[in-house]
Formats: C-alpha cells, sequence, structure tokens
C-alpha cells in the first residue's frame, strides 16, 4: 500500500484540487476568502461558509447524522461528509496526498492519534492557540497529549480507543486474565470447531497496534523517551514470540493473518471465534448488527497480559483544521461541535466509541447502558502511545514489515527484531 503512494498521480490531484477551489470560491459565504494559497489562508481565521469534513468510513453510523444536526441549525455553513476507505493506512495517505496538492477543500480531518506528530511538523495543520484556542477542560490528559506536538495543540481528541477483549461468555463463563490461561482455553474453541484468538495482523497500522501490545505485555518497549529504538531486548522478542507461536499452534488461525478490524469482527460476529481482540466500536455492532450470533453471548474484558491485565496500544482520533482551509471560523465551531459533551454522549451510545470526556465514564446512566465502559477507562488510562515522531510513518513500517515476516514465519523472531532495531533507528534520520 505504502509503495503505491509513490504512483500516485500528485499532479493530477493538484489540478483537481484547483478546480474544486474554484468552484467553492463560487459558493455561498460570499466572503473574500480563499485566494492565493496557504499562507493566505493560513492566517485568514474569521472564514465563514461550507466546508468538507473528512473521515474514514464511518463503521458505527455516527457521523452522518451528527452533519444532519449540524447542517440543519447552520444553513451557510454546511458540512459535506468526505468518507475514506476503512483502512488506517489509506486514509494516511489520502490526507498526505490533499495536504501536499494543498487541497483546500480538506478544511476539517480525523486524524488518527499517530499523525499528529507528523502533519503538525510538516505544518499542515492549523495550531490550535490564540483566537483558535480549545477548551481541554474535563478531557482525559491521555487523550490531549495526542493531539499536542511541541507543547502546541494542533487538534482537539474526538473519540479514544483502548483495546478490549471480546469473548464468548457462553462457552467462557470467566474471561482468562492472562495470556498463557487464554491459550490454555483454545481446546474450547476447537472443541466447539472454531478459531480462538484473532488480533488485527495484516499488515498494517492494526499490525503495529497489535505488535506494540505484545511487547508492552511482555514488558519491553518499541523506543525509549528519546525514541531510540528499544526492541532488540529479550522483552520485546517474548512478546512477538508469543504471536509467533499463536499462529504456528493454530490459536491464532492461519487467515488472520489477512485480518483489519472488520474480519475479525466479522468472523466474531459469525460465531467462528472465541476472543478476539478489538476496539470498543465493536460492542455495538455485535450487540446490534442484524447478522451477528452473538448479540446476547460475548462479553467484555481486558485484554490478557502475563500475570494480570495486558497493555493496550492507545488508539484514537482527533479532529484539526487544515491550515490550507478558507472558512477556518466554521471549522473551529464545526470541531467544537464534534468533540461537545452531548456529541461525545452520543458516540458512546450510538456508536459504543470510546469518549474523550472523563464524566461520562461514570455517568450512572451510560454505565447501565455500557456496561464495559469502566473495563475500557481502565484500558485507556493505561494504555501506551505509539512513539510519537513527526517520522512515524517510517517507524510504523519498520514495525509492520518485520513482525509481519516472523508472524508468516519468513523471519525468525530474533532477525525481525535486530532488523526492526535498525530500521527504526533509520526512520529518525530520514
Ligand atoms: C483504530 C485506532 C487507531 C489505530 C487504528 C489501527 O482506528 O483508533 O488509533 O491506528 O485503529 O487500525
Amino acid at each position: 500500500m505504502r509503495n503505491q503512494r509513490k504512483l500516485a498521480p500528485l499532479a493530477a490531484v493538484a489540478v483537481l484540487a484547483m478546480s474544486l477551489a474554484a468552484c467553492s470560491g463560487g459558493g455561498s459565504g460570499g466572503g473574500a476568502t480563499g485566494g492565493g494559497g496557504g499562507g493566505d489562508a493560513a492566517n485568514n481565521l474569521d472564514g465563514r461558509g461550507p466546508i468538507t469534513y473528512v473521515q474514514g468510513k464511518d463503521n458505527s453510523n455516527v457521523v452522518r447524522p451528527l452533519i444532519d444536526k449540524w447542517n440543519a441549525a447552520h444553513p451557510t455553513e454546511k458540512v459535506t461528509f468526505k468518507e475514506q476507505t476503512d483502512n488506517a493506512n489509506q486514509q494516511h495517505d489520502d490526507l498526505v496526498q490533499n495536504f501536499q496538492a494543498k487541497n483546500p477543500n480538506y478544511d476539517v480531518v480525523d486524524v488518527d492519534v499517530i499523525w499528529t506528530a507528523e502533519f503538525a511538523a510538516k505544518g499542515w495543520l492549523q495550531p490550535l492557540k490564540d483566537k483558535l484556542a480549545f477548551d481541554t477542560t474535563g478531557i482525559l490528559p491521555a487523550t490531549v497529549a495526542t493531539a499536542t506536538y511541541k507543547d502546541t495543540m494542533y487538534a482537539a481528541p474526538q473519540t479514544s480507543d483502548g483495546g478490549l477483549l471480546y469473548y464468548r461468555k457462553d462457552l467462557v463463563p470467566t474471561p482468562p486474565k492472562t495470556w498463557a490461561e487464554m491459550m490454555s482455553m483454545c481446546s474450547i474453541a476447537k472443541a466447539h470447531n472454531i478459531d480462538c484468538y484473532a488480533g488485527q495482523f495484516a499488515q498494517y497500522e492494526g499490525l503495529t497496534v497489535n505488535a506494540a501490545e505484545a511487547i508492552n505485555t511482555q514488558g519491553g518497549t518499541v523506543v525509549d523517551k528519546s525514541g531510540a529504538p528499544t526492541v532488540n531486548t529479550a522483552e520485546a522478542k517474548a512478546g512477538l514470540q508469543r504471536l509467533v507461536d499463536g499462529f504456528k499452534d493454530g490459536n491464532i488461525p492461519k487467515q488472520a493473518i489477512t485480518y483489519q478490524e472488520e474480519q475479525g469482527r466479522q468472523s466474531f460476529e459469525n460465531g467462528k471465534l472465541l476472543f478476539l481482540r478489538n476496539w470498543p466500536y465493536v460492542y455495538n455492532l455485535a450487540k446490534t448488527d442484524g447478522s451477528s450470533t452473538v448479540k446476547n453471548t460475548f462479553g467484555v474484558a481486558p485484554l490478557p497480559g502475563i500475570s494480570g491485565p495486558g497493555a493496550s496500544s492507545l488508539g484514537g482520533h482527533n479532529i484539526a483544521m487544515s491550515v490550507y482551509g478558507t472558512h477556518k471560523a466554521t471549522a473551529l465551531d464545526f470541531m467544537k461541535f464534534m468533540t461537545g459533551e452531548e456529541t461525545e454522549k452520543f458516540y458512546a451510545t450510538q456508536g459504543s466509541l470510546a469518549p474523550v470526556r472523563a464524566s461520562l465514564y461514570s455517568d450512572a446512566t451510560l454505565v447501565k447502558q455500557l456496561p464495559y465502559l469502566p473495563v475500557l477507562l481502565t484500558s485507556i488510562e493505561h494504555a501506551v502511545p505509539r512513539p510519537v515522531t513527526p517520522f512515524y510513518p517510517a517507524v510504523t513500517q519498520a514495525i509492520q514489515v518485520n513482525s509481519y515476516a516472523a508472524l508468516k514465519g519468513d523471519k525468525t523472531v530474533d532477525q525481525a527484531m535486530t532488523d526492526m532495531q535498525a530500521a527504526i533507528g533509520a526512520a529518525g534520520s530520514q
């Protein structure tokens, strides 16, 4: 996927961006916004008018109703939804291409927590300060950190994400607390002719999430505080080895090497998987999908660890303003709307997404409806961020390529970690 990026006709994107800009220039709003390029746009903070919001596939069906609500109340500042695919790498590459082309129509964008540093360092995100300052009162500190680069906020926390263990409570009344316990329960899967465990193991960002979780859970780390790689250690190797062993002995089914979030969810909902590592969005869909066969038979537990709970990778999504947009006052209001208390509650009740507002995790009515909330809060509060660096694409590539090779049996874990260590080191000096 990443290599194909080079083949993308950037010039065509630029031409498209220019013609789109020409179209929207004549649209409503009537102000003297736009004009020449990013520099001017970055300085004009008062523009109002129609904007576009860009986000990955809205699996949880929360974005459209929110935009409808916004549009009904803001007839001259309507938001158009540009929906990307459900693959994190493709979402990233689409944003990069459009920022590089200075597309003025990517006004407000969804930024995965791991992209903040890269996009901010490239100068693509409008700093949220002074006139555009964003109030972070009541927002979980870990999520604010993911929206901050070099002490400046470049995005507003929108939804958080912590890994959870989905399990079949009809087959396993008490969920496993440790990885070893979970592996020993795979005999139950076998007896029922279903697969035992899956996470996200296709070669994309989800694999970085899962590999980092295995490493961190084992007491290892991916990088140290200075960003230097630390994967060439016994702990990190033992972490990856657990996943490799899972594939070898069949406790992780072969086809899981192709799984992103959605494939694992489908398998679990079809009743073909005993344990699934996934994000909170699965809760709502597994409960409400017409085709879900596990509606009343699944439970949610913390990720299993070595002697207690495992370490989740910190996931989540922030909402940010492109420097190239021309209607920044509207953009900021829309960002506030998309992260306000009521909207955050809607994310939880409608899509079982993880709110970024701390108070919602102890809201009695919410906890009654969504009993997994306390488990989720613990997962998020103990979650380990992936490396924070403007060179993140090369770092994640180093993690993905090498852990994938180990999972497939193309490299020993030892070799994979040696290579990963070197490649992360090289990424930082790009
Ligand atoms: C989820 C997480 C995000 C992560 C992605 C990987 O969307 O919120 O942080 O990068 O999954 O697939």
